[in-house]
């Protein structure tokens, strides 16, 4: 399967998963990365890898917009089955969510649907966690729908909150699961395991 990655950051999950390509846990290749930040980890570390880099909305020259319209047709150009959003921290423009239907999957560092939605990025997340009193966090990788953090929950993990941690320990441990379960969301994929049940939540079978 083709896969195309969408980043804004420093791309850990983004390399995890394409490591995963590479020693064959995910049974797919990374053929393009698509970035809101020309010069941001993620990118930089694509164009090392000869992964091709689409910036989008706006190019590096600032010259041209690319347009939604733009991007469906150059993701169509690569054969993209499925969208992995990882840190890609821009609404995805309505025109992409229909043109990739129950196929873009963007992954958030709590356990949804608490803690989400506009404002709930990066460390504000794990803030309001830590403040909140939960004893529980976790990633959740969801399908994209045309909100922000909105979609059907497909994986969740969750690790403990300590009694004392920072936003940033917290972060840390979260983000050591994402890594896991990206890549074992990425495998299920690309093997074809997403099973819908009837009231339209999908779960994943595990390997035979
Ligand atoms: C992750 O915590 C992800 O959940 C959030 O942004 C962070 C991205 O980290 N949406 P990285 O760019 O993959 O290192």
């Amino acid at each position: 399967k083709n896969l195309a990655v969408f980043v804004s950051g420093g791309g850990s999950n983004f390399r995890s998963i394409y490591q995963g390509t590479l020693d064959g846990s995910v049974h797919g290749d990374v053929v393009v990365l698509v970035t809101n930040k020309h010069d941001c980890g993620g990118a930089e570390f694509a164009r090392e890898r000869g992964i091709p880099v689409i910036v989008f909305p706006k190019r590096k020259d600032g010259e041209k917009a690319f347009s939604a319209e733009d991007l469906v047709i150059a993701l169509r150009s690569y054969n993209i089955d499925f969208i992995l959003l990882a840190g890609y921290l821009k609404l995805i423009p309505v025109e992409l969510v229909q043109a990739y239907p129950k196929s873009i999957l963007n992954i958030h560092p709590s356990l949804l649907p608490a803690f989400g939605g506009k404002g709930f990025y990066g460390m504000k997340v794990h803030k309001a966690v830590i403040e909140s009193g939960a004893r529980y966090s976790g990633p959740t990788i969801h399908y994209v729908d045309e909100e922000y953090d909105t979609g059907r929950i497909l994986a969740q993990r969750v690790v403990p909150v300590l009694a004392n941690d920072t936003a940033e320990e917290l972060a840390a441990r979260v983000l050591h699961e994402e890594h896991k379960l990206y890549v074992d969301v990425a495998a299920a994929l690309c093997e074809e395991r997403i099973v819908w049940r009837e009231d339209g939540v999908p779960l994943i079978r595990s390997k035979e």
